[in-house]
């Protein structure tokens, strides 16, 4: 019998970036209204759930994770009506529907924000983070912004600095007041009662920092590009009383029936594995971000999926991402002939995947000419741009071949420009190509969904005698069990599975042109080739 896993455990997460979706006022951005649309095209994929990036009402000074106001709708986005629509509507076709929620920051247009800054005794002047000026008149201490510049600005109102690790109109919220904490809760519940699904937590990891404002050591490994990299960030993350935060969101989440919280951690394996909880009550997915900033190698892939599983506690569930709003695409990152092998990788590991709008179809980062660079971290320091803007992975969803793909009729276009190749790599193309990424994306959607051992066996890594081949088993006692081999590099293989031997049977390959029995001792991999195999007996 197949162990009952949850929705959450078994499923798989499909974000969706609003902005670049479905345009359906004729905007330019993407809205609700377009996202109903094309809810068959995700329901068909066959992925368990949405993850829908911010759609609060902001003035996206960081494009909606800023928030103005936790408990509405952007009008860019649509009424609170269109979000309950597009809630049912996912509901009826059996889908979930996760939402983000920006609990470190809010926007500086914040009503709270508003009433902080205005005076040193307003009520929620300490609901954010405050301090006079060091004596020199500059900011209390050193620590920096991601986004570039000191974390610190002066507010003329009163004299006093406020705390923003990202744009300046992203103030930091003050969990160690102790109004704050209760009035996120509200908000989660707000959400839930409408019901909702759960949260995707931006930043989860920042949301405590260092009481006595401590200046942050600098970084001896800096490599000179970022500055925000210059320090060690050991008084604005990851703190012990993060925990506490955590913990606290968790039992809300609790409060309702199957909900789940994922946390946003970029964090090494040993902490990123605190965040699931002493006892299982924290995040129930820490998102494992490994896949997206590994070095694209068998080998090391291999080392750090074993890395991975040897960290997790008792009872937690393991997660992949490939992809998301913040980083390069895996098309551009693995390549474009390694883009098929990520896929199959992502959705044969042993935990819940999640999928970034478009990857799918194998789009691709898209260079956007300095003119029409949004990003703010790409503002702010053009100089490196290049390195850190998240304008190229952000561009519209790829529907079709029409003027700006299907993704909007509005006369001037889409708010971020389109890839130059989407009259080639588009989903009404690929729908018509049974050899599509598309269509080879959608199988091993399938095939996850319908296979116990893809979605809840066992993982076990298997020996070859090629180093640019990784291979695993995956098992469960209810089905067959897989072996899953991919080739990471571009030659032809022969391959020698040391344990493993016998008949077994190709029910996917990446170029979707094998099929079949095959003996094990023969087994041949094209270069940049995945093959999932059922093993027979
Ligand atoms: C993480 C989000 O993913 C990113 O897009 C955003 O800029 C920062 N958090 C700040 O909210
Ligand atoms: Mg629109």
């Amino acid at each position: 019998m197949e162990r009952n896993l949850l929705w959450w455990q078994k499923g798989i997460v499909y974000q969706i970036y609003p902005r670049s979706f479905q345009d359906s006022d004729r905007d330019g951005i993407g809205d609700l209204a377009g996202i109903l649309r094309r809810l068959n095209y995700v329901a068909d994929l066959g992925v368990d759930a949405i993850w829908l990036s911010p759609v609060y009402p902001s003035p996206m000074a960081d494009f909606g994770y800023d928030v103005a106001d936790y408990v509405d709708i952007h009008p860019i986005f649509g009424t609170m009506a269109d979000f309950e629509r597009l809630l049912d509507e996912i509901h009826r076709r059996g889908l979930k529907l996760i939402i983000d929620l920006v609990p470190n920051h809010s926007s500086s247009e914040h009503a709270w924000f508003k009433e902080s800054r205005s005076s040193r005794d307003n009520s929620k002047r300490d609901w954010y983070i405050w301090r006079d000026p060091a004596p020199d008149g500059g900011p209390p201490n050193n620590w920096l912004s991601f986004f570039g510049g000191p974390a610190w600005t002066q507010d003329e109102a009163t004299g006093q600095y406020y705390l923003h690790q990202f744009v300046k109109e992203q103030p930091e919220l003050n969990f160690r007041h102790p109004e704050v904490l209760p009035a996120m809760l509200d908000i989660m519940r707000f959400w839930m009662d409408k019901g909702v699904d759960g949260f995707r937590i931006d930043v989860i990891w920042l949301m405590a920092k260092d009481e006595a404002l401590r200046d942050e050591p600098a970084n001896a490994n800096w490599d000179g590009v970022n500055p925000h990299e210059s320090l060690l960030h050991i008084h604005t993350q990851n703190l012990p009383e993060v925990h506490g935060l955590i913990r606290a969101m968790r039992q809300v989440i609790d409060e309702y029936d199957e909900r789940v919280m994922i946390g946003e951690i970029y964090l090494p394996n040993e902490q990123l594995a605190t965040y699931y909880g002493e006892d299982g009550d924290e995040c129930h997915l820490p998102f494992n971000f490994q896949l997206i900033d590994v070095e694209w190698d068998a080998q090391v892939v291999g080392q750090a999926i074993e890395a991975y599983e040897a960290c997790l506690p008792q009872g937690a569930w393991p997660n992949w991402v490939l992809g998301n709003h913040d980083r390069p695409r895996v098309s551009t990152r693995a390549g474009a002939d390694q883009a098929r092998v990520a896929k199959m990788l992502l959705l044969t590991l042993r935990g819940t995947p999640t999928i970034y709008y478009g990857d799918e179809i194998g789009m691709e980062n898209v260079d956007v000419p300095p003119e029409y660079v949004q990003d703010p971290p790409a503002v702010l320091q053009p100089e490196i741009a290049h390195a850190i803007g998240r304008d190229p992975v952000r561009t519209p969803m790829q529907w079709d071949a029409s003027q700006y793909a299907g993704f909007t009729t509005a006369a001037d276009g889409p708010w971020l420009p389109l890839a130059d190749d989407y009259e080639t790599v588009n989903v009404a193309k690929e729908r018509e190509d049974p050899h599509s990424m598309l269509a080879m994306v959608r199988l091993l959607v399938h095939l996850r969904r319908a296979e116990p051992a893809l979605h809840g066996g066992s993982y076990t890594a298997v020996t070859s005698n090629v180093d640019e081949v990784l291979a695993y088993v995956r098992r469960h006692a209810a089905g067959d069990s897989f072996l899953i081999v991919l080739n990471f590099g571009d030659e032809n293989q022969e391959l020698d599975l040391n344990a493993i031997e016998g008949l077994a049977t190709i029910v996917l390959s990446t170029n979707m042109d094998r099929a079949g029995r095959v003996d094990l001792a023969s087994l041949y991999l094209l270069g940049n080739e995945g093959l999932i195999l059922r093993l027979s007996g």
